[in-house]
């Protein structure tokens, strides 16, 4: 039944040869600014090559400042303490996620609160997060409180699901007015704009990351985005083992992490960033190659929400139940086309049952038919 699938992926990447979901391209000058990296011997976290990405980054984003880290979950790690979340609070998130949000959320021993996800954005619901703080919360000394656990609800971590925005400038109103931090896990969204305002950048902080499967990839890398000076200092300094700069003495005031981007990583970084823009352009058609054939074979593709400029990360279909789910999944990678489900949702997972869940109507629909399909720049 899928047969022209397999035969469309085949002929989109001109090979009958196993087809990965997402794999990176090295076309530019990678090699270069890593031999140069290794010339100099500075392949640690201190380097001219992360002072010049996180530069460039800022800029790319339209971000005051940029702290690059050793991956995205230590950005979001990171971005979370410093929107104030301590041990006992409370954070809204998606549970129609990847496990990284989680774990930063757990690794401060705070809980999530699961709250619905919008069928066309994959993302947090501002309808769901509306109801949620009106029906569930109140306002008490500029602090928002979850009636039914007492506890304060110190940031909203909603993410932009395969790179597609969600409706930001919503949960960003709802959160202002009720005394929550935003923190976008824009993790996936490099180069996603909403309203031409790029993701990431309408919170307090915003967490990208550079693993091996995104748009532009040191191998391991992440960065926080921010417009706060302080915010930015105190990011840089507790990613940096909170050594206070001086000549010789190992000074440290805090314990803190040790997340810095080694150079090697930055160097690799700011050759991919050079070619971000072709790399979206490239997306962009494959997108709008999948979506004629799809709307042909009358199945749903994803498409770009409406307001909003996708980069189209990673290509997704949404099938008609998980019987032809499953038998998509069968079919395309037993004939060489890796194809991947959505995620299982978080609420299911054993670590993270006893969290507090909204209805969640629209992501138990979407957990049960969206299917990832090979995405990688075509050469
Ligand atoms: C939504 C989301 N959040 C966080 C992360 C964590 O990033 P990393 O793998 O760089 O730690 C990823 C990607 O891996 C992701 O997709």
């Amino acid at each position: 039944m899928f047969y022209d699938t397999v035969n469309f992926i085949q002929n989109l990447y001109r090979t009958k040869k196993f087809i990965p979901l997402h794999e990176p391209r090295f076309n530019g000058n990678e090699k270069a600014y890593l031999n140069e990296c290794i010339d100099s011997t500075f392949v640690s976290s201190v380097g001219e090559f992360v002072d010049r990405f996180e530069t460039e980054f800022a800029h790319t984003v339209g971000a005051k400042y940029a702290i690059a880290t050793v991956n995205g979950t230590a950005a979001l790690h990171i971005s979370l303490i410093l929107a104030g979340v301590e041990h006992d609070d409370e954070v809204i998130t998606q549970p129609l996620t990847f496990i990284a949000t989680c774990n930063a959320i757990s690794y401060i021993g705070a809980s999530a609160i699961f709250l619905d996800v919008d069928l066309e954005t994959m993302g947090l619901s501002p309808v769901a997060l509306k109801s949620f703080l009106e029906q569930e919360c109140i306002v008490s000394d500029k602090k928002c409180i979850n009636r039914s656990t007492g506890k304060t609800i110190k940031a909203c971590v909603p993410m932009h699901t395969f790179g597609h925005p969600c409706r930001i400038d919503e949960i960003k109103t709802l959160c202002d007015a009720w005394h929550i931090s935003l923190v976008e896990d824009a993790a996936e969204s490099l180069g996603s704009y909403y309203k031409e305002k790029h993701t990431g950048t309408f919170g307090l902080l915003g967490a990208f990351s550079f693993n091996g499967n995104k748009i532009i990839t040191s191998g391991g890398g992440g960065v926080i985005v921010t417009d706060d000076e302080t915010l930015a200092k105190r990011a840089k300094h507790i990613t940096t083992t909170a050594k206070i700069p001086h000549k010789w003495e190992y000074i440290h005031d805090e314990i803190a992490y040790n997340y810095r981007l080694p150079n090697l990583n930055a160097a690799l970084l700011c050759a991919q960033l050079e070619q971000l823009e072709s790399f979206l352009e490239n997306k962009r058609k494959l997108a709008t190659e999948y979506k004629q054939f799809f709307t042909v074979q009358n199945i749903q593709f994803i498409e770009e929400p409406m307001d909003v400029r996708s980069n189209y990360w990673l290509n997704a279909i949404l099938l008609d139940d998980i019987q032809q789910r499953d038998e998509f999944l069968e079919y395309t990678n037993s004939n060489s086309v890796m194809t991947r489900p959505i995620w299982a949702l978080m609420n299911k997972l054993e670590m993270f049952r006893q969290w507090q869940c909204g209805e969640l109507k629209n992501a138990l629909f979407l957990e049960e038919r969206v299917v990832n399909i090979p995405s990688s720049v075509r050469l």
